[in-house]
């Protein structure tokens, strides 16, 4: 009957403009949870302006020195916290990662909104495309978006991934990472030290093809601690080359490629409790080397985490084949104050092709796009539910396939178009 096919014909095509002219949206992992535990995360973030170390501290509200030790800035130089940090420097920024809803996030940033603030200018300015304006509008109930009142206080919903702490069974920590339109995820890969597959399987990617806007996490290869659970910086893990203080400015703990957790009395004139190995001359971070004709008694007086305030200390002897040289440490940077190429904190496009990667086979710990609407109601002009041009959720795959199964399906209705 030609009335029913113009109606069916009118519709398809009414489906397939709404998907193909959706705006583009951009996707993000989510990874579900159900335990109340937190851990810590990483986001990339490259600086909207010029601004005091404190002031960006205040932006995500962490700890300053927190901000500095995980981009191995150097905390010792004189009245680092004042220190005025260069637009366009990118940066990684240490966060909580909590469980909200069934899903990792972190929400404990909030932001105080200024005169001729708009909510996409606070997502992709402020914030630098973590988060987007519609996640803003959902997460503090803001009807008319058009109308912010100076001084509100809004939530301010960062992505973030814990993976139990680990990639592939080793330790690792998670950096969200904002894709720019000059990466690949060969670059990404490479700049991380991951690898395709890698990033495929944990973002659950159909294919290796990344946006401009979307947010992946980046699994970075960390050393853990084994402190006790009652100790308040239980958890602790700290990236490969990477640093971060703890034990209330204390205690400084970095990561060597390669090595187990070293820490060591941090350089900041603050009071502590005593670091010194109980019953010994040795404080936290000292080696000693006895070299025998077993071999090489090596004792060494570790952090054992912060325990009611306390620095608690673990002695630890071993015999080993050879002595091992002075302790390494990653290099710290001095304060930066402009922004150079060299510097390896700027994104950086690809350095060589990519060949047929292999689809991701890893374990799934990524929830596919549909279920995500746990955490972010389907906005109105997404027929599938998944794409909000909010979010974090949408794998394009499916609505491109969706359109596919369309297209074919008018074949088959219509075999002379
Ligand atoms: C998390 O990792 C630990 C080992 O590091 C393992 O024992 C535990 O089962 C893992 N938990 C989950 C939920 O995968
Ligand atoms: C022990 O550690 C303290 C604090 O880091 C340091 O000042 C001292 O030189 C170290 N001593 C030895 C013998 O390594
Ligand atoms: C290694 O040295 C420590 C202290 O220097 C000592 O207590 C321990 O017995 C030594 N171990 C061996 C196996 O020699
Ligand atoms: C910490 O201190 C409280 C009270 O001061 C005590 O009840 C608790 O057992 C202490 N915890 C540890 C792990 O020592």
């Amino acid at each position: 009957m030609p009335t029913t096919n113009i109606l069916y014909i009118t519709t398809i095509i009414i489906i397939i403009i709404l998907f193909t002219t959706t705006p583009t949206t951009s996707k993000s992992t989510i990874e579900p949870c159900s335990t109340t535990d937190s851990c810590t995360a990483l986001l990339s973030y490259t600086l909207y302006t010029d601004l005091k170390v404190s002031e960006l501290a205040s932006l995500f509200q962490i700890d300053p020195f927190n901000l500095l030790s995980a981009n191995s800035i150097d905390i010792s130089s004189p009245d680092v916290v004042s220190h005025i940090l260069p637009s366009q420097l990118f940066l990684n920024i240490p966060i909580t990662c909590s469980c909200v809803d069934g899903i990792r996030k972190s929400v404990s940033t909030h932001y105080k909104t200024r005169p001729s603030d708009t909510l996409s200018n606070i997502a992709d300015a402020v914030y630098g495309g973590l988060v987007s304006a519609d996640q803003i509008k959902e997460a503090n109930e803001i009807d008319d978006p058009t109308v912010l009142d100076v001084g509100m206080s809004l939530v301010v919903p960062l992505p973030c991934a814990c993976f139990n702490g680990t990639d592939n069974n080793m330790p690792a920590v998670y950096l969200s990472y904002v894709v720019k339109d000059v990466d690949t995820l060969a670059g990404i890969a490479a700049r991380y030290k991951t690898t395709v597959t890698d990033l495929m399987g944990v973002n659950a990617l159909g294919n290796a093809a990344v946006e401009d806007g979307d947010i992946l996490a980046v699994p970075l290869s960390a050393c853990a601690s084994n402190f006790p659970r009652y100790a308040s910086d239980y958890g602790l893990s700290v990236p490969n080359g990477g640093y971060a203080i703890t034990a209330g400015h204390c205690v400084e703990c970095s990561c060597t490629p390669g090595s187990r957790l070293y820490c060591q009395p941090a350089s900041l004139s603050v009071s502590c409790s005593s670091m010194q190995c109980k019953g010994t001359n040795l404080m936290l971070g000292n080696v000693t080397v006895q070299q025998s004709s077993a071999g090489c008694n090596v004792t060494s007086c570790g952090y054992g985490g912060f325990v009611n305030g306390s620095i608690i200390t673990t002695l630890s002897s071993s015999l080993q084949p050879r002595c091992p040289g002075p302790q390494q440490v990653p290099p710290v940077i001095a304060p930066p104050t402009m922004v150079t190429p060299d510097m390896g904190l700027a994104p950086a496009p690809s350095p060589f092709q990519l060949g047929g990667a292999p689809i991701g086979g890893l374990p799934g710990s990524v929830v596919p796009s549909t279920s995500s609407s746990i955490a972010f109601p389907p906005a109105a002009n997404g027929p599938s539910g998944s794409i909000s041009g909010a979010c974090t959720l949408v794998n394009p795959i499916s609505s491109f396939s969706l359109v596919m199964v369309l297209v074919l399906f008018l074949g088959l209705v219509f075999p002379f178009l």
